[in-house]
């Protein structure tokens, strides 16, 4: 029989009238596997709901990845406590391809080349992946990349491809390139906007993390989320660049150092950041860093060799 997706019974998650909408992070502690000796996050609490856009801050190492990566199930982190609740199902215990299906989507950091496979391709299976229902068991009768079994149709998705493709303003070339070959870093965060165009999900996890991300990449990725934003979508932004929020507003900023959220706030704490970096922001949370990250360069402005 098919799997049930388990209600949590606790009074805990049920305070909330409109918890379909929400992923809800308690109190989250998660470990390294390689070094369980050593928390990295020690007690995140955040709420994400559709509609709106979170940005989290914070300095290298202060744990922005580790977050996205616990909320996808990478095997490399482990949460010892706290619990993720989404849509009012406790998301840690799906695995990490039912939670994409849940409708929650990780844009990859390091896409690996895949010669010899289409955008097209890609993203149809990708979709039809995302597509299969999550209580879905394995019903023989049923299976998403069979078009005649489940999977989307050619000519509705070759529609669907072109729409997301105009929206993002893609040339049609696109689609016929194998996946990551040979792609700029602006290329591979334009297929990252794709996929999470046609996937439609409904919490986006973007941790824009790559050292050498130029302003061109910046640009790509927020002009794609400012394409997509609706009320069914939230958006959780991960960045270390403050610059990054010039393109993309965020209804609510946070600053995470560690290993928690030390403040919270609007387009103003975002401001506040780029005026005065980190320390102030550190201090006022009765923290001090002896560390001298504080100004990691930004990108630079309009060198980019890409396409
Ligand atoms: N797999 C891992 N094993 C051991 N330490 C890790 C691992 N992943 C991250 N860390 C450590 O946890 C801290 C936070 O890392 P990370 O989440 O990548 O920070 P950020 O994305 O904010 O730069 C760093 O000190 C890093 O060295
Ligand atoms: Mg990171």
């Amino acid at each position: 029989m098919t799997q049930t997706l388990e209600k949590p019974t606790t009074s805990a998650g049920a305070e909330s009238a409109n918890s379909e909408d929400e992923l809800v992070i308690r109190d989250l502690h998660v470990v390294p596997v390689a070094d369980r000796s050593r928390e990295i996050l020690r007690g995140i609490n955040l709420t994400v709901r559709k509609g709106e856009v979170h940005a989290i801050m914070g300095r290298n190492g202060s744990g922005k990845t580790t977050l996205a990566y616990a909320l996808m199930g990478h095997p490399a982190y482990e949460v010892t406590s706290g619990e993720v609740l989404w849509k009012g199902i406790d998301l840690l215990k799906l695995s990490p391809d039912k939670r994409g299906r849940s409708g929650i989507f990780l844009a990859f950091q390091y896409p690996t080349a895949i010669p010899g496979l289409s955008v097209a391709s890609f993203l149809r299976t990708a979709l039809n992946a995302r597509s299969r229902p999550l209580d879905q068991g394995n019903d023989p009768d049923y299976d998403p990349s069979d078009m005649t079994r489940g999977g989307i149709k050619l000519p509705e998705f070759r529609k669907l491809l072109r729409e997301k493709m105009a929206l993002l303003k893609l040339d049609d070339s696109f689609a016929a390139r194998y996946v990551n070959e040979g792609f700029s870093g602006g290329e591979k965060k334009r297929l990252e906007m794709l996929q999470m165009a046609v996937l439609k999900p409904e919490i986006a996890i973007l941790d824009e993390t790559d050292s050498g991300l130029d302003i061109d990449a910046l640009r790509i990725v927020a002009e794609g989320v400012n394409a997509q934003l609706n009320p069914d979508l939230g958006v959780l932004l991960i960045t270390h660049y403050q610059r990054l929020l010039n393109y993309i507003k965020p209804d609510v900023v946070h600053v995470l150092a560690a290993g928690q959220i030390v403040a919270s706030g609007g387009r103003d704490l975002a401001l506040r950041l780029e005026e005065e970096g980190y320390a102030p922001i550190l201090a006022e949370a009765g923290l001090e860093f002896a560390d001298a990250d504080e100004d990691t360069p930004e990108p630079a402005e309009a060198d980019s060799p890409s396409h």
